[in-house]
């Protein structure tokens, strides 16, 4: 157990929703506790990485990092979408940046190409070199499963597959298409606070009351309120490790929470605008009224809607560092209205606005849990998904049950 965190801390933080304590202040801030959590969660998890659309030809690539491994994601000559360690085997130099299409991978340093599977295709001058042998120059690659258009990487050879153990969400969610929605827009942002800080205020329909309540309530928020009530029932009943999730009910049907807006009637007046976007013909009354925020543990976020379907990716950096994205997808059908980059900008700008007050509070937080006086906080009857990660967290990276 990394002695950053006590015992005592621990056997709070294991008691049930009411008699719990919050996990410690150092779970989020000590680069010994996440150096754990990557050990034991990261390296042995399915992490998403992106869309398949964001890849959709052969030769269409982009880069990242995550972990602080550099990596590729490219689609190859046989239509498999493929990630690759993004250091050359020569002397480790990033072989591409950024994104766009190629046919191969030359390493800009002395020219070594590599195919779009990531096999040493040509090294220049190593004639002389003894016993050198191309097939055991490939870039290395860890492993990618795509689920529902979700590419997902896993650093850990002996993973489980991770596409049986979504077989229920799956069905839970076929109504929705998701596998054939279209990413339009994605909004990047350096967070300067631990991954967990990401996924609770993702996850947990409290804040409402406070953060995006503002003078003319932004969000509904007694139909979240009661939603959430709702919600934890379905977490309990789904909860083993596989993945959290709440349910959302918005009231008025095909409304989304993206689009709020200013009122023609009253000058200034934030309110819940209408979805301009069609719904979904596939999906039920029912799922035609509510939106699902879902985690598959550990990161990935996402909430299937109405209309369409937005998600958030969390790229771990460091103790106190993510990568944060936001995206929005929708069917392939609704970019063709009329007006779609209108409506489009429009829901930006409430995803931006929303999501800038999220990012503030999370920043908020982990400045706050640097603290020397910091304690372990209390949980609302309101945070079980929060709750239910620090079980998560525990159960990974803690060497006895505490
Ligand atoms: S480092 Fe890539 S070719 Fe030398
Ligand atoms: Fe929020």
């Amino acid at each position: 157990m990394p002695s950053v965190v006590t015992g005592d801390d621990l056997r709070a933080a294991r008691r049930p929703l009411s008699q719990a304590s919050m996990l410690p202040p150092a779970c989020y801030t000590s680069p010994e506790f996440y150096a754990q959590e990557v050990e034991r969660i990261f390296l042995k998890e399915w992490l998403c990485v992106g869309r398949t659309d964001q890849v959709e030809k052969p030769g269409d690539f982009f880069t990242l990092m995550l972990l602080g491994e550099r990596l590729i994601v490219v689609r190859d000559e046989d239509h498999q979408v493929r990630v690759l360690s993004n250091v050359c085997r020569h002397r480790a130099t990033q072989v591409v940046e950024g994104h766009g299409n190629l046919p191969r991978f030359e390493c800009p340093y002395h020219g070594w190409t590599y195919s779009l599977k990531g096999e040493l295709i040509g090294a220049p001058e190593m004639q002389r070199t003894d016993n050198f042998d191309k097939t055991q120059c490939h870039l290395a690659a860890p492993r990618v499963e795509t689920w529902e258009g979700f590419i997902f990487v896993n650093f850990d050879p002996q993973a489980q597959p991770l596409g049986p153990r979504l077989a229920p969400l799956s069905q839970r969610l076929q109504h929705y298409k998701l596998s054939e929605m279209r990413t339009v827009k994605t909004m990047v942002y350096e967070g300067n606070w631990n991954w967990k800080i990401m996924v609770e205020n993702y996850m947990e329909a409290y804040h409402v009351l406070g953060l995006h309540k503002g003078p003319h309530d932004v969000m509904p928020v007694h139909s979240v309120l009661n939603a959430s009530h709702q919600a934890y029932n379905i977490t309990n009943a789904t909860y083993n490790g596989a993945f959290g999730i709440i349910w959302g009910d918005f009231a008025t049907p095909g409304a989304t929470f993206y689009s709020p807006g200013v009122t023609e009637a009253e000058p200034g007046k934030t309110e819940w605008l209408p979805s301009p976007f069609p719904l979904i013909e596939s999906l039920s009354t029912e799922e035609r009224m509510r939106g699902d925020f879902i985690n598959i543990y550990p990161t990935h976020l996402f909430t299937p809607l109405p209309d369409g379907m937005f998600y958030g990716q969390i790229l771990p950096q460091a103790a106190d560092r993510i990568t944060w994205s936001l995206s929005l997808c929708f069917p392939p059908e609704t970019l063709a209205i009329p007006d779609f980059a209108q409506h489009l900008e429009h829901a930006v700008e409430g995803i931006e606005f929303i999501n800038s007050q999220d990012m503030w509070a999370c920043e908020s937080v982990q400045r706050g849990l640097v603290s020397r006086l910091a304690q372990p906080g209390r949980y609302c009857h309101l945070e079980e998904c929060i709750h239910q990660l620090a079980q998560y967290v525990m159960d990974k990276v803690l060497d006895t049950r505490a």
